[in-house]
């Protein structure tokens, strides 16, 4: 079967994935050492078996655990070097990095640590590997939008070198329309947004994304097939979902994968993309998710070809650099 070969080798981007959620246990107990963070789990095998999640919230627990070994720029840069390599192995020729800053500046490490890692690592991987990756900044919704405000103060002074901003962290209780001004702020200094809605949330909190924070794309966006008119705008208006399969089944979104609705998304004539969100917790990276995909949905090689081509579409390069891909 050729299939999985054709998956692997045709060029395709990844628009959602969040950097701190590619940390390997391996890594985080090496990184804890390294900077002698005492961890509450005694070994990678026993925080391994801890990644069997109920819900989101009870992944974002376990997540935000592990990011509290990450102190320096060259933490930050082991990180994000590490998954530059799986994305160039997964036939990645583009990449959009989520980010955190604020579980990271909550802990006493500077804005200017995290982004400068970052960044050393996607300017690497476009010099040795010819991956090019970018970086989206994302406010956490369970903190307030003053915080989200104040951390876009301090991320200013280093405004070209991320290329948009997104909302994710708990969804129930946090709805887009918590983030209308720090949002209209972000749209005003030509940053691309985007934001997580419809994974746990409710069909409504996509339409509050489009019409109050001016998205252009939604993460995850599964629940929108509760609405059928937002089904139909989202079509006519081809707006892209990042939908990340292994996440939702490790999170419950969906029993299992033969259950997902990413078939019936494709159908219905929606922008879908497939996206790993948190790697080394979901149980792989994007080669992983398409192979599971496409067999729980029994998907071909025009659904591949579709997927592939959405992700280079949907991307925020310039229309002369997706034209060289297309
Ligand atoms: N949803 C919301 N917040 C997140 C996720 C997710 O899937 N992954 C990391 N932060
Ligand atoms: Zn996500």
């Amino acid at each position: 079967d050729a299939l999985p070969a054709l998956l692997k080798a045709m060029p395709k981007a990844e628009l959602h994935m969040h950097i701190e959620g590619s940390l390997e246990p391996e890594l985080i107990f090496a990184l804890a050492q390294r900077n002698g963070v005492q961890l509450s789990y005694p070994s990678v095998e026993a925080l391994r078996a801890a990644y069997a999640f109920t819900d989101l919230q009870s992944f974002l627990d376990i997540y935000y655990a592990g990011a509290s070994v990450l102190l320096k720029e060259a933490d930050f840069f082991d990180m994000a070097w590490a998954y530059l390599l799986k994305a160039k192995e997964d036939g990645i020729v583009h990449t959009e990095l989520f980010f955190d800053p604020q579980t990271h500046t909550e802990r006493g490490v500077p804005f200017e640590v995290v982004i400068k890692g970052l960044t050393r690592a996607c300017e690497q991987a476009r010099t040795e590997l010819g991956v090019s990756a970018s970086l989206i900044m994302c406010f956490l919704r369970h903190l307030s939008e003053e915080d989200a405000l104040k951390t876009l103060e301090e991320a200013l002074p280093y405004r070209d070198l991320f290329i948009g901003v997104g909302l994710d962290s708990s969804e129930r209780g946090h709805p887009p329309e918590k983030f209308a001004r720090v949002f209209a702020r972000c749209r005003e200094l030509g940053l691309h947004l985007v934001a997580h809605a419809g994974e746990e949330g409710p069909a409504q909190y996509i339409i509050n994304a489009l019409d109050i924070l001016h998205v252009e794309r939604i993460d995850h966006g599964v629940r929108c097939v509760e609405d059928p008119a937002l089904v139909k705008r989202l079509a006519e208006h081809g707006t892209a979902l990042t939908v990340c399969p292994l996440s939702n089944i490790k999170l419950c979104v969906f029993d299992k994968m033969e259950q997902h609705n990413l078939k019936t998304l494709l159908d219905q004539g929606l922008k879908v993309t497939i996206n790993s969100d948190d790697p080394a917790y979901f149980g792989g990276y994007l080669h992983a998710n398409f192979l599971a995909t496409f067999e729980g949905l029994d998907l071909d090689a025009g659904h591949a070809y579709t997927l592939a081509r959405n992700s280079l579409e949907a991307s925020f390069v310039s229309d002369e650099v997706k034209a060289g891909w297309i």
